[in-house]
């Protein structure tokens, strides 16, 4: 690759000129984060600039029937570049990944799909000169080294899970790309997802979205973490709207690229059984820790998330009593009406 910042730059600026609308590619859609994500960037660009994508699981028939859908690997570079030329596209969010309980069962394959993924996808960045990449990253970065109360944004970043390991190395890459060729590539350090479209796969913080499902379904949720476990959390309306926040933040303004911490709650496992327990009274919760005990052990419990406030105007809308009230009700209503 011979082409220079100051020429990448210039080829950027003129390429943006001569588009007027964003053209989007997501990975992972068929997700947790990604299915809801692509449903918010289709409202907010149009159906058909928002090209939703997958490798094996089918995605929903919401996402299915509002736009394009393709089959893409993300660790097979060619299937992202045909996308990219099928529908000429400026902007990536990489959603694509295997999470932390997965990813401890299958190191090698969470490797593979996330760092030869997104290896490719900044490659084709400086390729395709692609205007803007979002590359979320997790809390998972942390480990049991890192200060566990109002983690800094500037921590000791060694975690003990393969997962972890490819997060911090997906920041640091980021971060070398944006540096080195001038790539317009930003990502946040997600901490737990709360949502009730998409189960999440194979996270070691799903256990507070089961609880959610278990609890209406069937007034009770043996809890693979201990009581007193405590992380960080987010409902997914803050998840999107960090992510849209962060990818439409004016450059200048922004000292980070892949690594803001952000945050919008922390509860323990017991704290959150008894939020629900406001709702469904006789709900009983239970707790038998399994191997997801220590990964949860090895991240904070509270986030220092002051870096994104001030350089692009971060501020969550839900905390555990906003949250759980809204998943009883969403889900609630669906149970009724078609179960689940
Ligand atoms: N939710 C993720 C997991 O539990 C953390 O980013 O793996």
């Amino acid at each position: 690759m011979n082409t220079t910042r100051q020429e990448y730059h210039k080829e950027i600026e003129s390429s943006m000129s001569q588009k007027t609308m964003k053209r989007i590619l997501i990975t992972g859609a068929a997700g947790q984060i990604g299915s809801e994500l692509t449903m918010a960037l289709r409202e907010k660009y149009g159906n058909d600039n928002v090209v939703a994508t997958g490798r094996k699981t089918k995605p929903s028939e919401t996402v299915l029937n509002s736009g394009p859908f393709e089959y893409i690997d993300v660790t097979k570079k060619e299937t992202i570049e045909e996308m990219i030329e099928k529908y000429d596209i400026d902007t990536i969010y990489n959603m694509a990944a295997i999470l932390s309980a997965v990813g401890e069962d299958h190191p090698q394959l969470c490797w593979n799909v996330n760092m030869n993924g997104l290896y490719n996808i900044l490659d084709l960045a400086i390729e395709h000169q692609l205007t803007r990449i979002f590359v979320p990253s997790s809390i998972a970065v942390f480990g049991p080294e890192t200060p566990k109360q109002n983690t800094p944004q500037e921590t000791v970043l060694k975690p003990t899970t393969m997962y972890g390991v490819t997060k911090v190395s997906g920041e640091l890459l980021g971060d070398y790309y944006a540096k080195k060729y001038g790539i317009d590539i930003r990502g946040m350090r997600y901490p737990g997802i709360i949502s009730n479209e998409t189960l999440p796969g194979g996270g070691t913080t799903d256990y507070a979205v089961e609880i959610f499902y278990e609890a209406i379904k069937n007034k009770k949720y043996t809890c693979f973490v201990k009581k007193d476990t405590m992380l960080p959390m987010m409902y997914m309306p803050d998840c999107i709207k960090a992510t849209i926040d962060l990818m439409e933040a004016d450059p200048s303004k922004l000292k980070h690229h892949c690594d803001f911490n952000v945050t919008a709650m922390s509860f323990s496992a017991e704290d959150l059984a008894h939020e629900i327990k406001k709702h469904i009274p006789e709900f009983k919760c239970e707790y038998k820790p399994d191997f997801r005990q220590k990964i949860a052990e090895s991240w904070p419990q509270t986030i220092d998330d002051s870096a994104a406030q001030k350089e692009w105007g971060w501020n969550p809308d839900f905390d555990l009593a906003k949250m759980t009230e809204d998943m009883v009700n969403v889900l609630s209503q669906r149970y009724e009406s078609k179960g689940f």
